[in-house]
């Protein structure tokens, strides 16, 4: 993604330098023109921005440490995946620090960056995020989403998490059928994508709960479940979307 993200950038015309913990990755970069820097610390210095996009929380740590010092008085984007609680903590390490910080998240996988589907979602200081949307723009749509610097991790994972059940669904329905001696390739084709597709634009409408109401569905749940077991793939899935709508049903009682 260091790599999507700096390709980007040197393309909309910004003077990069580039830093990656195991040397000699940079590919194509340095021949475009980017800076390997030996260290983060002459990373940070080479510019008032610096991008962070690494591993996890605890390399984005681990890297800053020594070089916090030279990110005084500059700002700091931290575009590495993470929850909202290491997002605040970060936030409220840096500020020690006098950085200024933006929390990002990145909805896109690599190719995508720097296309109009790429968004990054950031939070953290309206005025500071005015300030440096136009040069992060070219990586992908910049969209604010509050001054809470946990709000980007936050909204990120929402947003992942919602990708990640429709990989549990159609990975369930595969199994399914795969499990009946079903041909999942045609299974798929013919009639799982057209179905999601239909499906997907319902999941935001208002809908009459009366078309397919609570009771209807929790059946249709338990038919589900033994499904799979006669098919001798685990229920879980249906078994936890059982629970969240008996839940929802006990809460909306
Ligand atoms: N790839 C995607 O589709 C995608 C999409 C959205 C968001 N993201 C997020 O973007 C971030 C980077 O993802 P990626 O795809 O680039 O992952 P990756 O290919 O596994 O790269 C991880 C990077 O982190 C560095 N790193 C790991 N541990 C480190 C440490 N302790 N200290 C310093 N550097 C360390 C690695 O350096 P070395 O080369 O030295 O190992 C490497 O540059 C993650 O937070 C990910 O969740 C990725």
């Amino acid at each position: 993604m260091g790599r999507a993200l700096a390709s980007t950038l040197l393309k909309a015309g910004h003077e990069v330098t580039v830093w990656n913990r195991t040397p000699g990755k940079a590919g194509d970069l340095s021949a475009r023109g980017a800076r390997e820097a030996p260290s983060p610390e002459e990373a940070i210095e080479a510019s008032d921005l610096t991008i962070a996009c690494l591993l996890d929380d605890a390399s984005v740590r681990e890297t800053l440490a020594p070089a916090i010092g030279k990110l005084t008085g500059r700002t700091l984007v931290n575009l590495t995946s993470g929850s909202a609680r290491q997002a605040r903590e970060l936030a409220g390490w840096l500020e020690k620090h006098g950085v200024r910080f933006l929390a990002g998240g990145i909805l896109a996988v690599p190719p995508a960056v720097g296309t109009d589907e790429a968004v990054i979602l950031y939070s953290g200081p309206r005025d500071l995020f005015d300030r440096v949307a136009p040069a992060l723009a070219p990586l992908a749509r910049p969209h604010w989403v509050g001054e809470d610097h946990g709000y980007a991790a936050l909204y990120d994972m929402g947003a992942l998490s919602g990708m990640y059940g429709m990989i549990a669904g159609v990975s369930h329905a595969a199994a399914l059928v795969h499990a009946e001696g079903g041909d999942v390739e045609t299974f798929t084709r013919e009639v799982l994508q057209p179905w999601m597709e239909q499906m997907l634009p319902l999941m935001f409408a208002d809908v009459d709960p009366d078309e397919s109401n609570a009771e209807m569905q929790a059946t249709g749940l338990e038919t589900m479940i033994s499904t799979s077991e006669e098919a001798g793939v685990p229920g879980d899935l249906a078994g936890h979307l059982r629970a969240s709508l008996w839940e929802m049903r006990r809460a909306t009682a």
